[in-house]
């Protein structure tokens, strides 16, 4: 019956959590808002406020799970990939925990951990399946063969999903991160209102660049025509960019899950919280008569729980790490 702590701090999350014998106890999540009035995360804030709140948040984990710091069997961190200077807290972190309570380390990839945690809960996928994993930094399609048997069969050439939902509503003036708002004002907007390009990208590769250069141009010239047409049309703008994204991404993911014969389809990662999308792949799944795998929303946006189900696989084959492990900015899978 592993008792698993999970920390993870590779963005701009401080979070701890909680994993006894593969149940999620507790999930403490620090947000950092500083960054808010920078437009996007700014590195050298985030550690230091990764810092301050990173022995709170485990005190909060321990005690909203009622487990003693003293019972914990090995400590599960983010490695990477991340920022170096927030994954470096987490690194230290729990490598001085596993230390002074002689326990063992446990490294986590931080993109697999987004798909493992399809695995809090009941309602767990087969394998092999197919996970989408969209976030801020990356957007994957990833064949999951076993729980640590993951190959990324298509990928973005540029910016990621959850870039451009943020660079979007950069462009519309709304505050980081924006992708939650863009989700808002979509929900009272005409998806069908403006027609953004679909890019041509062979495989089940993505791009993304082009998308935002032509959303820019496209507020650009109408707002030279009139300056009031964000605050006009901003429901409308949100809800046509949303659906554009999330075409792009499920028709990718449809020729993927039927060129691989697979009927399990997952989504992870940060903006797999988006509306539009978890909408558009029970649809999918539905049509096809597959089964979709949409994770709660706490599950969604970074959170220690899937650093702790992820060390709790770990844990069960007996892969640990020693003191001298590093933090990685890029870890492939
Ligand atoms: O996985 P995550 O929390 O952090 C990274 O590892 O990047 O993902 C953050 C990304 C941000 O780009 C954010 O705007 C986006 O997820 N996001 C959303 C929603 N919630 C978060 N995008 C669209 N709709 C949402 N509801
Ligand atoms: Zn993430």
């Amino acid at each position: 019956m592993p008792v698993i702590l999970g920390i993870e701090s590779s963005c701009d999350e401080t979070s701890a959590s909680v994993c006894v014998d593969g149940m999620i106890l507790s999930n403490v999540i620090a947000n950092q808002t500083i960054h808010e009035a920078y437009g996007g995360v700014v590195p050298e804030l985030a550690s230091r406020v990764h810092q301050q709140n990173i022995v709170p948040a485990v005190q909060q984990a321990l005690l909203n799970a009622k487990v003693n710091k003293n019972d914990i069997d090995a400590v599960a961190f983010t490695r990477g990939p991340g920022l170096l200077g927030s994954l470096l807290v987490g690194v230290s972190f729990a490598k001085a925990f596993a230390l002074a309570k002689n326990i063992p380390l446990i490294d986590i990839n931080h993109m697999q951990a987004h798909v493992l945690a399809h695995f809090i809960g009941d309602n767990k996928p087969s394998f092999p399946f197919l996970c989408l994993t969209v976030s801020g930094g990356h957007t994957q399609i990833v064949l999951v063969k076993d729980y640590f048997d993951m190959e990324v069969i298509g990928q973005t050439l540029d910016d990621a999903a959850g870039e451009a939902m943020d660079k979007t509503s950069k462009i519309l003036g709304l505050p980081y991160p924006g992708g939650p708002l863009i989700d808002k004002y979509a929900r009272l907007g005409n998806p069908d209102a403006y027609k953004f390009p679909e890019p041509q990208i062979p495989n089940f590769d993505f791009s993304f660049s082009g998308l935002k250069t032509s959303i820019l141009y496209f507020i650009r010239d109408n707002v030279a025509a009139n300056p009031d047409f964000i605050q006009q049309h901003l429901n409308d703008i949100c809800a046509s960019v949303e659906k554009r994204i999330s075409t792009i991404l499920l028709n990718k993911l449809n020729k993927a899950a039927l060129a691989y014969g697979i009927k399990d389809i997952a989504l992870a990662g940060g903006v797999s919280a988006n509306t539009g999308l978890r909408q558009g792949l029970m649809a999918l799944c539905e049509k096809n008569n597959w089964r979709s795998f949409i994770p709660k929303l706490e599950y969604c946006t970074d959170n220690a729980a899937m650093i702790a189900i992820a060390g709790h696989y770990k844990f069960l084959k007996g892969e640990f790490v020693g003191q001298e492990v590093t933090p990685l900015a890029r870890m492939p899978f």
